[in-house]
């Protein structure tokens, strides 16, 4: 059995809390072995509430923990940065939570310190691990919706929980690079990651809050296998966190809810007296919970990746390239918003297919006829709709 690892984790906010729930629960054997927070009582009370033995403010410190071989990083986007080369530097295996960087640039000198430093770096871009999207991945690697055609993704609540995301500055923009990183990413995997992103058409707007970011954003992406990626992303949503992707291919259909119907809905006068689900506006009446939410929300299983991608020497299944590419992206629909106009796509590398087959829906349906569609009438009879292949000519009839 492999050692356990002695883990660093920077951040005592939201995501360090979900971080450190996944790591510690059932009986992982893997624990946090020093926190870093602020402001000192923060980082204090988190290792206590954690029973983690060393704390401190002082990232330097925390990283270079020589017990330490493992960091985690959940801090505010603007110090990602220097995390990632701090860590790099000490020569250890780091994981860096999303967005990778607040632009591409950012993310490529993440990307090089790890590559350069040859230390094990993971994306942790945990939707693209939930169970359903695990799950509908490996039925669309197996062909149940034949090639994908469209994905959508969409993620919007009524706003982040701390000061520094409504500070463009410090989070690099507002709703696009905070929640639109996550769809963009779902978009990837869905539509293939090996699948060069080539441009992309993006409007954005700051319709209800006094911030200089966007609140809101709509975003298209055109693969190059001619596959679209749709995101939408806000941070004026009412309602809770509604998180929800679709597939749509040649052969079928995906249609993802993960957060307020996921099969638990209940209806409570007396309150439900606590924490409901993340960005839950209501702790009474109709309420949408979530069974488990570090497992609905897929850091178990990304946790499950990081750790034995680590241990086996491979790459995980998202990769700092990958946090890079999103970035790229993100860069091009700000771009684009400003604009108007569809923006390329501008990587430095491209590591997936240099040649993809273009989508292709043609089915012959005899020597002179590509089939167009075919469907039962109400009156029972099956309507066959052909184009002739020489003369473009489109007739129908009925079989
Ligand atoms: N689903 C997800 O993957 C997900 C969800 C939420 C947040 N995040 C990401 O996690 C990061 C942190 O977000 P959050 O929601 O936890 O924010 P938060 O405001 O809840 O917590 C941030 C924490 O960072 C720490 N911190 C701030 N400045 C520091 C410094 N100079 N030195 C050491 N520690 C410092 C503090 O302990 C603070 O509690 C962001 O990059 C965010 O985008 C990811």
């Amino acid at each position: 059995m492999k050692k356990p690892h002695n883990i660093t984790l920077l951040g005592t906010g939201l995501i360090g809390r979900f971080y450190t729930m996944t790591l510690h629960s059932q009986r992982s054997k893997d624990h946090v072995h020093t926190v870093c927070g602020i402001p000192e009582e923060s980082a204090k009370a988190f290792a206590k509430e954690f029973d983690i033995p060393n704390w401190t403010t002082d990232m330097e410190k925390a990283i270079n923990n020589p017990e330490t071989d493992l960091v985690i990083i959940g801090i505010p986007n603007d110090l990602h940065e220097k995390a990632v080369h701090l860590a790099a530097r000490a020569g250890k295996a780091v994981l860096c939570t999303k967005p990778l960087g607040r632009s591409a640039k950012e993310a490529k000198s993440m990307l090089d310190a790890v590559e350069k430093a040859g230390v094990f770096a993971g994306y942790l871009e945990d939707l693209c691990y939930t169970p359903k999207t695990l799950k509908s991945l490996k039925s669309i690697q197996n062909g149940s919706v034949g090639q994908v055609l469209w994905a959508r993704s969409r993620e919007t609540h009524p706003g982040p929980h701390s000061a520094w995301f409504w500070d463009l500055k410090k989070a690099g923009g507002g709703a696009i690079v905070d929640l639109g990183c996550h769809c963009i990413e779902i978009i990837r995997n869905f539509i293939g990651k090996d699948i060069r992103p080539v441009e992309v058409l993006c409007t954005s707007d700051t319709l209800v809050h006094p911030i200089e970011a966007e609140d809101s954003g709509i975003g298209l992406i055109r693969f190059a296998n001619r596959a679209i990626g749709q995101f939408e992303v806000s941070w004026t949503f009412r309602g809770g966190m509604d998180l929800r992707d679709e597939v749509a291919g040649t052969e079928g259909t995906i249609w993802l809810n993960h957060f307020l119907r996921t099969g638990f809905e209940m209806f409570t006068a007396a309150g439900q007296g606590g924490y409901v689900a993340e960005k839950s506006e209501t702790e009474a009446g109709w309420l949408f919970p979530v069974g488990d939410e570090v497992v609905e929300l897929g850091y178990v299983d990304m946790f499950t990746d990081m750790f034995e991608s680590l241990e086996k020497g491979k790459k995980p299944m998202e990769t700092f390239y990958d946090g890079y590419v999103v970035n790229a992206i993100i860069d091009a629909c700000y771009k684009s918003a400003k604009t108007k106009k569809w923006e390329p796509v501008d990587l430095f590398e491209w590591r997936g297919k240099k040649e993809v087959e273009e989508i292709s829906g043609l089915k012959p349906y005899d020597k002179e006829h590509f089939l167009i569609k075919k469907e039962r009438m109400p009156e029972g009879k099956v309507k066959i709709i052909l184009k002739n292949i020489k003369t473009g000519e489109i007739s129908q009839k009925i079989e």
